[in-house]
């Protein structure tokens, strides 16, 4: 009897120890039956780490790599998945569910949902169509959509894909060369873009193996001299209003906010820059803690590892305005531009079905009163 309890328990924690992390949960799909490298069907595609699964079945491994990769240690990549279970949720009920609204504005552009495609070079690594199939399917779904500035395409050839109406961000990387800096701007505000996100977590290209494996190269002409002066700079160089994007201390967020930044993107690079840097649920604790006006006072954009509508659900309650997701729609391209379409009604339906069971009738007023937080306070900063 003891024995047996003995040996239970010593083989539990054999498993617990070894604990091996799988790109995406046990979520039921099988793909033993498909030869690699081939397409599953779009129709076996039931939560958004199938869209992974299918991926990494068809594409090439060196072109899954890229998009797979993290920085170092990969524990900022892994923490961003799991970091989610850390913040338990406080559903109310009985309080008329039958209405939701998912609508968001931000700088008085109106979208459909509070979740929005993340900038991500290369979409052509997964689907001939590459950022073309993400303008269409962001356009019909009235989401936002903000290509990076490392596309497959043109900024000229993604612009034009656009719907009459459709309201599109673009990413920046400050580039050494001004005679680019200069023409990048210009080609963004003329192809129709009405924001930019400036990218300030990235003044060296992040130690990057799973990459580097494959040949991807290291070399960037980024401005490893960009600072908050050149950044004030920038803003005098174009009209649109320009948000840095990779914020992850409560220090950094004051300063964009004293220096009238319209708002700040809370992102750690999908954990492909400085590993083990904060998760974006962590800095948003540690700004609610510290400075909660900076929710007020300017749009927070956040992004990482955010994979279900609750993950959105819980950046919302902490004051984030929009939820930004890279890889899920970087996956999901690879049945082109229907597999987008897909992967945005898959999260719509969560972010409503998980809004109506948390108690929330309309997600612009959800606030931190639906989540308990007791184990990520544990690692929260506090400014002297
Ligand atoms: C393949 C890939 C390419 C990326 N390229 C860029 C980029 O060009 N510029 C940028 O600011 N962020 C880039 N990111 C970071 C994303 O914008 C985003 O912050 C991050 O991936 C969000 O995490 P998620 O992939 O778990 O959703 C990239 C991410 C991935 C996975
Ligand atoms: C649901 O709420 C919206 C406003 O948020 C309103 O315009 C719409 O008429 C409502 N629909 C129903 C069926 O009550
Ligand atoms: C949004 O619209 C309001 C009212 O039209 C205006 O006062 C405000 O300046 C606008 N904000 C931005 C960021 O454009
Ligand atoms: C893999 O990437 C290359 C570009 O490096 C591209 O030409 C090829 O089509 C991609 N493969 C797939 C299956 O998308
Ligand atoms: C700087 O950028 C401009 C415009 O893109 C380009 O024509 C020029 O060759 C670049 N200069 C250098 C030194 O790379
Ligand atoms: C890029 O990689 C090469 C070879 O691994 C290395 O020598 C070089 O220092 C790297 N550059 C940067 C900016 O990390």
């Amino acid at each position: 009897m003891y024995l047996t309890t003995l040996l239970l328990l010593l083989g539990a924690s054999t498993v617990l120890a070894e604990r091996p992390f799988v790109n995406e949960p046990d979520t039921g799909l099988r793909l033993d039956e498909i030869q690699t490298g081939t397409l599953p069907q779009l129709k076996d595609m039931h939560t958004i780490p199938d869209f992974e699964a299918a991926a990494r079945h068809y594409m090439p491994i060196q072109n899954y790599s890229y998009y797979r990769t993290g920085s170092s240690g990969e524990f900022s990549y892994r923490a961003a998945l799991e970091i989610f279970n850390e913040v338990k949720l406080r559903p109310r009920f009985l309080r008329d569910m039958s209405n939701i609204s998912l609508s968001t504005s931000v700088f008085n552009y109106t979208f459909s949902v509070p979740f929005f495609i993340a900038p991500a070079a290369r979409a052509g690594l997964a689907h001939p169509g590459a950022e073309v199939n993400f303008v269409r399917a962001a356009g019909v779904g009235k989401v936002l959509y903000s290509p990076s500035l490392s596309s497959t395409l043109k900024i000229e050839q993604i612009g034009s894909a656009a719907l009459p109406e459709q309201v599109m961000f673009h990413q920046l990387y400050v580039s050494k060369n001004k005679t680019k800096l200069a023409s990048d701007l210009k080609r963004i505000e003329k192809s129709g873009f009405k924001a930019i996100f400036v990218t300030i977590d990235n003044p060296i290209h992040g130690i990057r193996p799973r990459e580097a494996r494959y040949g991807f190269s290291n070399v960037t002409d980024h401005d490893s001299a960009f600072s908050w002066d050149s950044y004030q700079e920038l803003r005098k160089m174009t009209h649109l209003p320009v948000i840095p994007k990779g914020v992850q201390t409560v220090e950094d967020a004051l300063i964009a906010l004293q220096l009238g930044a319209p708002g700040i993107y809370i992102s750690n690079h999908g954990g492909r820059q400085l590993d083990t840097s904060p998760q974006a649920i962590e800095t948003c604790l540690e700004i609610y803690q510290n400075a909660p006006e900076i929710f007020k006072r300017m749009e927070v954009f956040a992004d990482g590892g955010v994979r279900y509508g609750t993950d959105v659900l819980k950046l919302l309650a902490m004051g984030v305005k929009m939820v930004g997701m890279a890889r899920p729609f970087l996956f999901a391209n690879v049945f082109g531009e229907e597999g987008i379409w897909r992967a945005i009604e898959m999260m719509r339906r969560e972010v409503w079905v998980d809004a109506a069971n948390l108690g929330v009738r309309d997600v612009r007023e959800i606030d931190t009163s639906y989540l308990n937080m007791k184990r990520l306070e544990r690692f929260v900063w506090e400014m002297k």
